[in-house]
């Protein structure tokens, strides 16, 4: 029996009360969608600034009547105080995913990003510390690694931020960091690599590689690579996501707490690979693919080159065992896709 598998039966015996911010939203919706399925009771935070209502739908459409009963929405901004609070009440554990996502979105608006990611991070953990939930699990980012060269990356080495999104993320460690010392405010910061999956928005200026890369080859309009595609991602499967934010919750290791951990497989797969993987898995069904290739354009700014977790930390503290790899990930995910977007 694995640790998750352990964890998420004692789930079922003990149901718990969660929050999850940015509900609506791709991490958010799975997390709600497991959740309910556990028969967890959930309260989820949203503002729809880039969450949408048919994630909601969905996760509806996919749990009985008497799970969905156990959900409850406010529709509200984590921008405000009161917000946050009325979401806490009475929690147990907090999974805070609400932010503003994209580097090139906080180059473009770094006020906005900070306000968000930053002022309302502050106010999640204000509003959950005053609750006294058990723990504050909270999504942070590979960004923060930045400029160190260092490959794998390993959590205790970071360089400098290279975009005002990386230091919104790195800010939200150093908050975590601070509430845990001054009041003993138990968090755990996710270090998500680039994470894919069913519900990841494909639309819009800021859309995530994968999403827009297989909603462009089944639309069949060009796929641009943001220079000569040898740069790598650690790209993780959501289901790796949604198995390491419930470890973490509920994480029993005397070290657990208080740390921040890597959120990714240990694959490193170039954007040149992952374009060829989205093609032929998608090329039986949209024969103008057999032939197609990406268009190379100019690198993008705030990129970093390279990204590879090492994840023994989360394997050691909270058990993580990643159950898909990017190829296992695609290939269940671009089903989804593939209905999601002839759909319409
Ligand atoms: N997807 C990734 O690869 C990745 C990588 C690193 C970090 N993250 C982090 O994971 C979290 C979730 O990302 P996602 O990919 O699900 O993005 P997403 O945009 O799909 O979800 C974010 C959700 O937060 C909500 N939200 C944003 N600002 C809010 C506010 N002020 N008040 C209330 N709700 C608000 C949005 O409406 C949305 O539903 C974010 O914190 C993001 O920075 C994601």
């Amino acid at each position: 029996m694995t640790k998750y598998q352990e964890i998420t039966a004692k789930l079922m015996q003990q149901p718990a009360n969660w929050v999850v911010t940015g509900v609506a939203g791709f991490i958010g919706s799975n997390l709600l969608e497991t959740l309910l399925k556990l028969n967890q009771k959930v309260v989820g935070l949203d503002n729809f600034s880039t969450g949408h209502h048919h994630n909601l739908e969905q996760v509806k459409a996919l749990v009985t009547p008497a799970q969905w009963q156990n959900f409850r929405l406010i529709e509200g901004d984590i921008r405000n105080l009161e917000h946050c609070q009325a979401a806490c009440a009475g929690a147990d554990y907090i999974l805070h995913e609400a932010a503003l996502g994209s580097v090139p979105r906080s180059l473009e608006d770094p006020i906005l990003t900070n306000a968000n990611n930053i002022s309302g991070f502050l106010n999640m953990l204000v509003a959950a510390r005053d609750a006294g939930v058990k723990r504050f699990v909270y999504a942070a980012s590979s960004s923060t690694y930045g400029d160190h060269p260092g490959l794998p990356k390993v959590e205790d080495l970071i360089g400098k931020p290279l975009s005002p999104y990386a230091v919104t993320k790195y800010v939200n460690e150093l908050y975590a960091d601070v509430f845990a010392r001054s009041y003993g405010f138990k968090c755990i910061g996710l270090r998500y690599f680039n994470i894919f999956g069913q519900r990841q928005d494909p639309e819009g200026a800021y859309a995530a590689v994968i999403p827009k890369w297989i909603s462009s080859m089944i639309k069949n309009e060009p796929v641009y690579i943001n220079g000569d595609g040898e740069t790598s991602r650690d790209f993780c499967y959501i289901d790796n996501t949604v198995q390491i934010n419930l470890l973490a919750a509920v994480a029993e290791h005397p070290d657990a707490a208080n740390q921040v951990y890597n959120v990714a497989v240990g694959e490193r797969t170039s954007l040149n690979q992952l374009y060829e993987m989205i093609r032929e898995r998608l090329a039986g069904q949209f024969p103008h693919l057999q032939k197609a290739s990406p268009i190379h354009r100019d690198f993008r700014a705030g990129d970093v080159r390279h990204s590879l977790a090492d994840i023994s930390k989360a394997q050691t503290l909270l058990g993580y065992e990643p159950s898909h790899t990017i190829a296992q990930g695609l290939t269940t995910a671009m089903d989804w896709y593939v209905n999601d977007l002839t759909m319409e």
